[in-house]
C-alpha cells in the first residue's frame, strides 16, 4: 500500500503509530516508548520529540487535579483531556484511560462509555484496568471495533481494595493469576498490556509468553516497552520518588528559578524594557 493510499494514517513526513505497528515493534525487538500527557501543549512537545505512544492517563487525577487517587475521574473529564491531546498529536498512538466506574459493571454500559469516549476524543485506543473480572466489558468494547490496551499488576483504580501501593504479584498465586489474565487479554484481542509494579522476572515471563507487546512501569527491563508519568520523569513532582522512577529533568527547580526571576524583574521595574514595549 502506498503512503497516499493510507494517508489518513500518516502525516506529511511521519507515519502514525498504530496497534499494528506496536505488534511489529515487538516482533522486530524495537522497544516501545510511552509517556502520559493531558493537555495540548505538552502533548505537542512529546509527540514531536518522538515518543511512540501517548497515554492520556487517569493519573490526570493526581498530577493535574491534585487528588490522592485516580478514582474521582469521570468520563467527561477524560474526554476533555483526550480531546486536548488529540488536537496536538500527529505521530504517536494516543491511548485514553477509561475512568473508574465506567466499565466495571454492565458490559453494555461499558460499550456506551467507550463509544462516547472514542467519538468525542477521536483517540486511537482505550485502556482498562483488570483481567478476568472485566473480560466481558473488554470483549464487548473490542466487538465494537475499539482497540483495547490492558493493564495488570498494580491497578490504581483498585487501590482501596489493596490498601497499599506495594509491588504486586510477588506471591506465586498472584503471579499465576496475572499470567492467566495476560493470556486472556491476548485471547480476547487486546492490542497490548501495561504491567505496573511487578517483579521483573514475572514481567519477563509474561512478555515471553505473549505475542502482544507488554509495556512496563516498575516492571523491570524484560518488557517490550516502558511508560512513565510525564510530570514524574520531568521532575515536576518532588514528593514522589519510587524506585522505578528515573528523572530526566528537574522542572520544579527550573520553573521556580524562572518564576522568582520574573517576580524580581517585575518588582524592580526591569520588566518590561523599552524593547518589550509598544
Ligand atoms: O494513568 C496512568 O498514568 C497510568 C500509567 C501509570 C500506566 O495508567
Amino acid at each position: 500500500m502506498s503512503e497516499n493510499q493510507k494517508g489518513y494514517l500518516s502525516t506529511a513526513n511521519q507515519k502514525k503509530v498504530t496497534t499494528h505497528r506496536l505488534r511489529e515493534m515487538k516482533r522486530q525487538g524495537e522497544k516501545i516508548s510511552m509517556l502520559t500527557a493531558y493537555d495540548y501543549s505538552m502533548a505537542s512537545v512529546i509527540d514531536q520529540a518522538g515518543v511512540d505512544v501517548i497515554l492520556v492517563g487517569d493519573s490526570a487525577s493526581n498530577v493535574m487535579a491534585g487528588n490522592a487517587t485516580t478514582l474521582p475521574m469521570t468520563v467527561d473529564q477524560m474526554i476533555y483531556h483526550g480531546k486536548s491531546v488529540m488536537n496536538a498529536v500527529k505521530r504517536a498512538m494516543v491511548v485514553v484511560d477509561m475512568p473508574f466506574g465506567s466499565y466495571q459493571g454492565d458490559p453494555y454500559e461499558a460499550v456506551a462509555n467507550a463509544v462516547k469516549m472514542m467519538k468525542e476524543t477521536q483517540a486511537d485506543c482505550l485502556k482498562l484496568e483488570g483481567g478476568e473480572e472485566i473480560i466481558e466489558s473488554i470483549r464487548a468494547i473490542l466487538n465494537a471495533g475499539i482497540p483495547v490496551m490492558g493493564h495488570l499488576g498494580l491497578m490504581p483504580q483498585s487501590i482501596n481494595k489493596y490498601g497499599t501501593y506495594a509491588v504486586r504479584a510477588k506471591e506465586e498465586k498472584e503471579a499465576a493469576k496475572l499470567m492467566e489474565d495476560a493470556r486472556l487479554l491476548q485471547e480476547v484481542g487486546c492490542c497490548s498490556v501495561v504491567l505496573e509494579k511487578i517483579p521483573a522476572a514475572v514481567a519477563g515471563e509474561v512478555t515471553a509468553e505473549l505475542m502482544i507487546p507488554t509495556i512496563g512501569i516498575g516492571a523491570g527491563a524484560q518488557v517490550d516497552g516502558q511508560v512513565l508519568v510525564m510530570h514524574d520523569m520531568l521532575g515536576l513532582n518532588k514528593g514522589f520518588s519510587p524506585r522505578f522512577l528515573r528523572r530526566y529533568a528537574n522542572l520544579f527547580d527550573e520553573i521556580t528559578t524562572a518564576v522568582q526571576q520574573y517576580v524580581s524583574d517585575v518588582k524592580s521595574s526591569d520588566f518590561p524594557s523599552k524593547e518589550e514595549s509598544y
